[in-house]
């Protein structure tokens, strides 16, 4: 824990498990017909991404906001054409990884969970799926 009283989702998670939700993630999104064509040949850069924004999502270090500024995600999506499907879809994934890394069955994994879902829905930019 750092210099506070409250643990916050990170210290609870940790970034071990972090890394490896983003390792069982992005598998699954590139494999994904519906959310493969949004994103570039190279699924580093996305990870390294994720890593550093889940990282402070839950209450760890800015790591995100460090390098790339406010993370303002909902601006950063705007380019994609989020559709309801699409967060379905990359909630499905979500919730496959965090079966694949055993976050389902961790104390703080139903909170984690709950929030990215909140995040996905705010994400979703046009009603029109394709
Ligand atoms: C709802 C469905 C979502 C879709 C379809 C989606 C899709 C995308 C796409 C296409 C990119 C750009 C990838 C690239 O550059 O190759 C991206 C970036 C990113 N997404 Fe999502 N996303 C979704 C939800 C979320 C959620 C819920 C979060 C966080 C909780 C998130 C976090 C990020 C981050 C951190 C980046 C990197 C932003 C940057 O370029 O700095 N996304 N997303």
């Amino acid at each position: 824990m750092r210099d506070r009283n409250i643990e916050t989702l990170y210290d609870q998670i940790g970034s071990d498990l972090i890394d490896q939700l983003v390792e069982a993630f992005y598998p699954r999104v590139y494999a994904d017909p519906d959310l493969r064509p949004l994103f570039e040949d190279d699924m580093s850069e996305i990870m390294r991404k994720q890593r550093m924004f889940l990282t402070q999502f839950l209450g760890g270090p800015p790591l995100y906001s460090q390098e790339f500024g406010p993370p303002a995600m909902k601006h950063r999506h705007l380019p994609f054409e989020i559709t309801p499907r699409r967060a379905e879809c990359w909630l499905r994934c979500m919730g496959e990884a965090f079966e694949e890394v055993g976050l389902d069955k961790h104390p703080a994994g139903e909170l984690f969970y709950s929030r990215l879902k909140q995040v996905a829905m705010i994400m979703v930019n046009t009603g029109v799926d394709k």
